[in-house]
């Protein structure tokens, strides 16, 4: 059975990194065996890098405080990526802009709480809750220079009716969970 490796980049909570661990990392797909080969954050307190330690699995920390620019931090997160010879890179709140340095030279997917190709950016959810708009949803796309602008891969969507902005941010984290483990299967089981 072929063995495809993914990394995978957070910032914070690491929620969705968790469903990639519980619903894809070590499981056997129809043509693949799929397993978190890498995990990379650029902040030491975030509470994914204690979820990781459940299942086993350290996290590299790479400080972007510590990088005198966008481009160098970019760098050394490639060098670590290209190390861990992974096919397929996931960004799961991984909240850095990120440089030509990184998007020329790795093949990553990311995770946003909108419907690309509107809000786009750090506010997505508070924006698509305030807008005049029927429906909330997520994307997942790929990473471009252009950021979250990439060819977009899976959306869902969701009537907001009357929802609360709680209910809203519920609903989203609750759609995410579903999508990102998906399609990460579908990109990679073939
Ligand atoms: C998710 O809502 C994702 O769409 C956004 O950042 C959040 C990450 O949450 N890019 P978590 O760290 O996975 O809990």
């Amino acid at each position: 059975m072929v063995v495809k490796k993914i990394a995978v980049l957070f910032s914070g909570s690491g929620s969705n990194l968790e469903k990639i661990l519980e619903n894809v990392h070590g499981k056997t797909f129809e043509t693949c065996k799929i397993e978190v080969a890498c995990l990379i954050c650029n902040k030491k307190d975030a509470y994914g890098i204690q979820r990781a330690k459940k299942y086993g699995l350290d996290t590299t920390i790479v400080s972007h405080t510590d990088f005198s620019s966008r481009e160098n931090f970019d760098r050394k997160i490639v060098n670590i990526i290209k190390d861990s010879e992974v096919d397929l890179v996931v960004l799961a709140g991984f909240m850095r802009i990120l440089t030509p340095e990184f998007t020329k030279n790795v093949n990553a997917i990311n995770l946003h709480p909108s419907l690309l190709p509107l809000f786009k950016g750090a506010n997505a959810i508070i924006n698509s809750y305030n807008s005049t708009m029927k429906v909330g949803g997520i994307s997942v796309h790929y990473v471009s220079e252009e950021l979250d602008g990439g060819e977009i891969i899976a959306q869902e969507c969701f009537q907001k009716d009357g929802m609360s902005l709680e209910e809203f941010e519920e609903k989203i984290h609750n759609l995410e969970y579903k999508l990102l483990p998906k399609t990460i299967v579908d990109i990679l089981d073939r």
